[in-house]
């Protein structure tokens, strides 16, 4: 996709071979257009961390190029295992990155160790090459949903909504719920964006509104509570989202917010559909609500704002009242019976175990264990015998008081 007309991805390796890694900074975004260089293990899991990249299939892709970065530095197995652990811990919630590590892993493991760093670089473009073939491809099925519904119309102006961000900038490239927007704009279907902000970080107004804009596809910035309204007075033909995890029974977790527009969606007879790469699909778990585990953030995203002020500086002002207490729940499941259908790079399915595996049969045998996380009052608790990373690290982290 572009900026400013001209072709960029999300991430890249540095152009004068150093093994250095870019990304665009997310952070910047929509006011400054920053590259940032990654260096080390450290930057990855900082970029990761504080969002300078974002959205889950770049996510994964990054945490990859993270294990290029720290193997150069060291390629033992113990450098391998400790990389991947520090990386998996950076964010919770979205499945790729378990998925992007385990796929290094894989790669890696029967590797002699000097060959290592070499491979490693090669799988993790390969990964990044591949998600942009997933994305497009999504966008190629979503197209045909789209068209669809302004076939019903009479070729008249399709309006979707969307919420956070799953354009291109949440991806490698295409994006994934953005992806057959993107088509559909340049197949000549009319068609209409309506952007949920997305509080508390603003992804639809500080990166889904701006990549549509660098793309000309009309669309228009609401604030979150709005979608309900839209869809009471027939303004909106169907939602489209991304996903960070899909449970193989179709429940799908995505931005905080999601939940509620699905809601208004299924009161309203208004087409939901997901739209997310096998990379998001988890097939280990059953019930989105009770397994997936919930991203929560510090407290100021809430109660604090960023932008660009009048002089065009950036910025960081107090919303709320100093010194509220604020939660800051990233995630939301949408169950799958809220859920029209999934758009995939082969297809679109129904939310359920049945349509997933329609589309991923060899996933067939793949058993969906009992979960490893338990619940006690409200708190997830993690088996004593839970070793990838240190059993207090993760209960803090997924209880948010770490
Ligand atoms: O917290 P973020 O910005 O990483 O959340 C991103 C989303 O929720 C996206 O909708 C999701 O990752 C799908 S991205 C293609």
């Amino acid at each position: 996709m572009q900026i400013n007309d001209r072709q960029t991805r999300t991430i890249w390796p540095a152009e004068d071979n150093s093994g250095d890694v870019e990304i665009l900074d997310q952070t910047r975004l929509p006011h400054r257009i920053e590259i940032v260089r990654l260096r080390t293990l450290d930057d990855a899991v900082r970029a990761i961390a504080d969002m300078q990249v974002r959205g889950a299939p770049l996510i994964g892709v990054t945490a990859a190029y993270g294990v290029c970065l720290a193997l150069r530095e060291d390629a033992s197995d113990q450098a391998l295992a400790a990389a991947s652990a520090r990386l998996l811990a950076a964010r919770p919630t979205a499945v790729n990155l378990a998925w992007a590590l385990k796929e290094m892993a894989a790669t890696l493991q029967d590797q002699p160790v000097d060959a290592r760093s070499a491979v490693a670089y090669a799988r993790a473009s390969e990964m990044a090459d591949e998600d942009v073939a997933a994305c497009e491809a999504i966008g190629d099925h979503g197209l045909e949903v789209i068209r669809a519904y302004a076939e019903r119309k009479g070729g008249g102006r399709v309006n979707v909504l969307t919420h956070c961000n799953a354009g291109w900038l949440a991806t490698v490239d295409w994006g994934t719920a953005l992806a057959p927007i993107y088509k559909a704009h340049r197949a000549g279907l009319d068609i209409h964006v309506w952007v949920d902000e997305t509080r508390p970080r603003n992804q639809g107004a500080s990166l889904t509104a701006f990549e549509l804009g660098q793309e000309s596809v009309p669309h228009t910035l609401i604030a979150d509570n709005t979608g309900g309204h839209l869809m009471q007075h027939g303004m909106v033909d169907l939602v489209i989202v991304g996903s960070d995890r899909t449970t193989r029974t179709g429940d799908v977790c995505n931005k905080i917010g999601t939940y509620l527009k699905a809601l208004a969606a299924k009161d309203n007879d208004v087409g939901f559909y997901a739209a997310l790469p096998a990379s998001t699909l988890d097939w280990t778990l059953t019930d989105g609500v009770a397994q997936i585990p919930i991203e929560q953030r510090g407290a100021h995203e809430v109660t604090h704002i960023t932008g660009r002020t009048a002089s065009g500086e950036m910025a960081t002002i107090e919303i709320a009242a100093p010194g509220s207490p604020a939660a800051n729940y990233a995630f939301d499941v949408t169950p799958a019976r809220l859920v029209t259908g999934i758009i995939t790079e082969r297809g679109v399915a129904e939310a359920s175990e049945v349509g997933l595996l329609g589309l991923y049969p060899e996933m067939a045998g793949v058993d969906a264990p009992k979960p490893r996380f338990g619940f006690m009052k409200g708190r997830i608790t993690v088996p004593d015998d839970f070793d990838e990373l240190g059993r207090e690290e993760i209960e803090a982290m997924f209880n948010g008081d770490s």
